[in-house]
């Protein structure tokens, strides 16, 4: 039995479609009140990355940036005009690492990439570096030659000391991108999934291959068909098909990437393979996924995507959630370069040593 196949939820357990899902669905309204109240404490629950400080009088900050992330170098952005973070100067000018009160320091460049880490020597008192990845921890190798070395952590792990996710939701009147409830007429399309980087090893691939037994599934990408050129294509894409498979590489605590963001802007249905339902209950309301876990098969996930497909007041239940939010997505990397240069202004002056980087990221 796979991973997804762990756990099984009371709805599920019974015939998919039995009263008793049934009737779930049409409570729906009594539910959204309980949810706008649980609503309230999960977004305080997940840390809220667009929180500003006031302005303070603390004095103005530089933040290096020791690589560009992968060697693809972009322009810095202005923090104060981009994302209205006051008191920041980002450089990229090595130059500058004998007076920088940040270091700034891409895990993947540093580890087995073409860079070295900042010098020990010459290293100012009080300067603090952040150790920066987005990457899960399967594919964060030899993190123990870091230990004691970094200050801060920042990835999209909700416990870092810089936490900034992949994408977040919002309340309407928030900032970000407006979601709707989307109109089904429009979707010729029934499951789709785009997968880049095929290894037959990874659950995703052998969840797959079981539900195209069942329903059929289009593959796009690298190992399937071409993806229209062009930015934001993979939601246009998406905007075609009622559900779209977001099935992570690796399956690791907050490793929830723009895969189901996508899904969630471009108004399909995630399913979801990654960290536990609960743990996407963090992030998102729990009819807006459906999770590979909630069933006892992929057979019979399977036939619910086809009884929803068929049903489209059912399939409603899980897209009515939208009107009350707007989605966020941080873009890579000018706003983690800016958010980062936030934070520590704020921390000015407190001493902090990331002593057990292995054993923090990889629980
Ligand atoms: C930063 O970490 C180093 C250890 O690599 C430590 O020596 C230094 O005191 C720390 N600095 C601050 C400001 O926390
Ligand atoms: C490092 O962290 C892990 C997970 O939190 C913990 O199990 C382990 O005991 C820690 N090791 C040290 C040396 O503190």
């Amino acid at each position: 039995m796979g991973l997804w196949a762990r756990r099984t939820r009371a709805c599920s357990k019974r015939r998919p479609g039995s009263s008793k899902c049934d009737s779930q669905f049409f409570h729906a309204g009594l539910v959204a009140a309980t949810f706008l109240i649980l609503l309230g404490l999960s977004l305080l629950y997940l840390p809220d990355p667009l929180a500003l400080e006031p302005a303070t009088a603390a004095p103005e900050v530089t933040l290096l940036i020791w690589t560009h992330p992968f060697g693809r170098k972009r322009p810095l952005p202005d923090c104060l005009v981009r994302y209205g973070v006051d008191g920041c100067v980002l450089t990229d000018d090595p130059r500058a690492y004998a007076s920088a009160d940040g270091v700034l320091v891409h895990h993947r460049d540093v580890v087995g990439g073409n860079a070295e880490l900042p010098p020990e020597v010459g290293r100012p008192s009080g300067q603090k570096w952040i150790w920066l990845n987005y990457e899960s921890p399967s594919h964060t190798p030899s993190l123990w030659r870091l230990e004691g070395r970094f200050n801060l952590t920042m990835s999209y792990r909700t416990d870092s000391d810089i936490f900034l996710p992949y994408g977040y939701l919002v309340l309407k009147h928030g900032s970000g991108q407006l979601l709707s409830e989307p109109s089904r007429t429009s979707r010729p399309g029934f499951v789709a999934w785009v997968v880049s980087n095929w290894v037959d090893s990874q659950a995703r691939v052998a969840f797959y291959y079981q539900l195209s037994q069942y329903i059929q599934v289009d593959v796009f990408g690298r190992a399937g068909r071409s993806i229209p050129e062009g930015s934001g294509s993979v939601v246009q894409l998406v905007k075609h098909y009622h559900f779209y498979l977001a099935l992570e590489n690796s399956q690791h605590r907050d490793y929830i990437t723009e895969k189901l963001w996508n899904a969630v802007l471009a108004g399909a249905v995630p399913v979801v393979l990654g960290p536990s339902r609960k743990n996407y209950e963090r992030f998102l309301p729990p009819e807006a996924f459906i999770h590979v876990d909630d069933f006892p098969s992929v057979k019979a996930l399977a036939r619910y995507l086809a009884e929803l497909r068929r049903d489209p007041a059912r399939l409603q239940g899980h897209l009515r959630w939208r009107t009350g939010y707007g989605l966020r997505q941080p873009t890579f990397w000018g706003e983690h370069y800016c958010t980062a240069c936030r934070v520590l202004r704020k921390n000015l002056g407190h001493t902090q040593v990331v002593h057990n980087l292995t054993g923090w990221f990889e629980s």
